[in-house]
């Protein structure tokens, strides 16, 4: 077991990806913290297949744009758990619409969730690592849209943008503090974020085509990284991405 008596946390862990991360964490030995912010149904699932993993899982409700939210979530994570050794910040969401009518409130959810709440829950981390003397592992579940344009996904790509740049100035300065930051890059995963294209059969057949491996990528393909990102073998990485994308990244083009 890669990650034995180490304690995650996984935000948007009720399903897609973070779902199974949680998961597969707890099968690698891991105490695990499983985040949701509308699906408690998909978080007590999760839980459930955590302890029948052996692990203890805590559930928590939080809101990822909202900065006294994630304080909360860490706060009770730490009591609970005594500690957090990994932190994943995998919760990330999308709104489709041609950049010049993009909505102030929907530029504001998506870089609230996916940029700033992954900094400040990093940021809550980073101190309780510090304040503890100890080592740890975060890793920033980004897309492949952090380096490939993605039209009608404007705010999306921003945020991704800024992840890929968070990840790199992190490495550098918290190196120093034993604490290893990096980004993973999914491709079109099969999850709830892509039920539209799913949908879609003339959509979905033609990103299809553009995947050199010749399928839609799955939850479990991604969390095999991010057990090897987690554990010890990584102990010598930080500040890259990693795409698990099926190779779509050399071969994309927009419709
Ligand atoms: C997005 C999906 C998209 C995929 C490939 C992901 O980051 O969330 O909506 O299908 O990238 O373009």
């Amino acid at each position: 077991m890669k990650l034995e008596g180490k304690v995650a946390l996984v935000t948007g862990s009720s399903q897609g990806i973070g779902r199974r991360i949680a998961e597969r964490f707890a099968r690698e030995g891991a105490d695990v913290v499983i985040t949701y912010n509308h699906s408690r149904d998909g978080a007590d699932e999760a839980r459930r297949a955590v302890e029948a993993a052996g692990r203890r899982a805590l559930v928590l409700k939080v809101d990822l744009g909202c900065v006294d939210s994630i304080r909360t979530l860490l706060t009770d994570s730490i009591s609970y758990f005594g500690r957090l050794d990994i932190l994943v910040n995998n919760a990330g969401i999308e709104t489709h619409a041609p950049f010049w009518e993009v909505k102030e409130a929907d530029f504001d959810k998506v870089l609230g969730v996916n940029l700033k709440g992954v900094f400040f829950a990093t940021q809550e981390m980073v101190r309780h690592l510090m304040a503890d003397h100890r080592r740890g592992k975060i890793i920033n579940i980004s897309s492949v849209h952090e380096d490939l344009p993605f039209p009608n996904f404007a705010a999306y790509c921003a945020s991704k943008g800024g992840l890929k740049m968070l990840t790199r100035n992190l490495s550098v300065e918290l190196g120093p503090l034993g604490i290893n930051i990096n980004n993973i890059a999914p491709g079109a995963i099969e999850t709830p974020i892509n039920t539209n294209l799913l949908n879609d059969p003339q959509k979905l057949g033609a990103l299809l085509k553009q995947i050199p491996l010749e399928r839609l990528g799955q939850p479990g393909d991604v969390a095999g990284l991010a057990v090897f990102l987690a554990s010890d073998d990584a102990d010598y990485v930080t500040g890259s991405t990693y795409f698990v994308d099926g190779g779509l990244t050399w071969n994309y083009q927009e419709q």
